[in-house]
């Protein structure tokens, strides 16, 4: 392991472009992030032809960037990691484009990252001293999974969502009632003014014996409201809503997260992706192990939504660990890092 490699990362799978320098396991050289939302927000979500466009636009001025912002030059880099999968093709296909094109151009060797891993290592950069076991809830735009981290890069899959991933259910709610995209942060603001006992909606998955998820129940019944609402003619009470909405995600979350530690007997948990910026779900695992006795640990806000550090931090791991990628590297948009229990 080599402290003082300088890892450039790359993270393209949705629609932020972003660029980290990071020097050994996590000190931060530089950590930008383009985001693309006021370019999606009309359409109510992400249209994968407009993301990759505007990827290819901004890649190359971000790397730049980042590294004259650090006082580097690309000679100083010793390793590049890239996100290649899970995401949409058209925007994996530029960072993992790129990343090949400097790794070859630079002579510098290239490690391709899976997105999800990378979430996880936004704990590890904020908290060196996690290590495995530990368990790890990712809650995503696209994904809602319940890894065991059982050894160094060996992850099991406990169990995901049927339906909707967390953050899509969040999305799917936030543009029912009119709020824009991204909707988990409208949700949560507006969330913070309303009442969480106002609207009793279904807890997904509630007392089923499975680590498993389903987020559209709640959705439907989101949307069977507002549409009766609207048809009498009734104001919406939006912040009640949004907190009743919050809190049965929560609850659902949560409650998958104290049967895990049941059933792996693993009392260490870490929370990761873009959901994990929410704080009724920060505050309500943290009151969880407080009360139980288990450690747990939350990356910043800022290191839960998407951003090049994390897939740094992870391609970094995977290079001490002796893993390469060549130039045969492709995008996967369906890659999973986890193998089934
Ligand atoms: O991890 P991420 O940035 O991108 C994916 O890999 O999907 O996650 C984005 C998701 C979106 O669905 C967004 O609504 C949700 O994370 N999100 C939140 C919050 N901030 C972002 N959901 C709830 N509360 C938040 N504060
Ligand atoms: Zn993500």
């Amino acid at each position: 392991m080599n402290r003082d490699l300088i890892t450039l990362g790359i993270e393209t799978s949705c629609d932020d472009t972003a660029v980290a320098l990071l020097r050994g396991e996590n000190e931060i050289l530089s950590d930008l992030t383009l985001s693309q939302t006021a370019a999606h927000s009309p359409f109510g979500g992400v249209l994968p032809e407009l993301a990759s466009r505007k990827h290819q636009e901004a890649i190359i001025p971000l790397i730049r960037e980042a590294l004259s912002g650090a006082g580097l030059s690309p000679r100083d880099a010793g390793l590049i990691a890239v996100t290649a999968g899970p995401g949409l093709m058209g925007s994996l296909l530029v960072g993992v484009m790129t990343a090949k094109a400097l790794s070859q151009g630079w002579n510098v060797p290239l490690i391709g990252v899976n997105h999800l891993e990378g979430h996880m290592f936004a704990n590890v950069l904020a908290h060196p001293d996690l290590k495995p076991p530990f368990l790890c809830l990712v809650v995503s735009g696209g994904h809602t999974e319940m890894i065991s981290a059982r050894a160094n890069r060996d992850y099991v899959l406990l169990g995901s969502t049927r339906d909707d991933a967390a953050g899509e259910a969040y999305d799917k709610a936030a543009k029912l009632l009119g709020l824009g995209y991204p909707g988990g942060p409208a949700i949560e603001r507006s969330a913070a003014g309303g009442d969480g006992g106002a609207f009793a909606f279904p807890i997904g998955m509630k007392g089923t014996k499975e680590v498993e998820f389903s987020f559209s129940g709640v959705k439907t019944s989101l949307r069977t409201l507002v549409e009766r609402m609207k048809a009498n003619g009734d104001e919406i009470p939006v912040a009640d809503i949004c907190a009743s909405f919050q809190r049965a995600v929560t609850e659902a979350l949560l409650s998958k997260a104290s049967l895990a530690v049941r059933k792996t007997g693993v009392r260490k948990i870490a929370l990761s992706g873009g959901v994990a910026a929410n704080t009724a779900l920060r505050e309500g695992l943290t009151e969880l192990g407080d009360a139980n006795g288990w450690e747990v640990f939350l990356p910043p806000k800022s290191y839960c939504t998407d951003n090049a550090l994390m897939i740094a931090a992870a391609g970094y791991a995977a290079y001490s660990a002796g893993e390469r990628s060549d130039l045969s590297l492709a995008p996967d948009p369906d890659w999973s890092a986890w193998r089934e229990s």
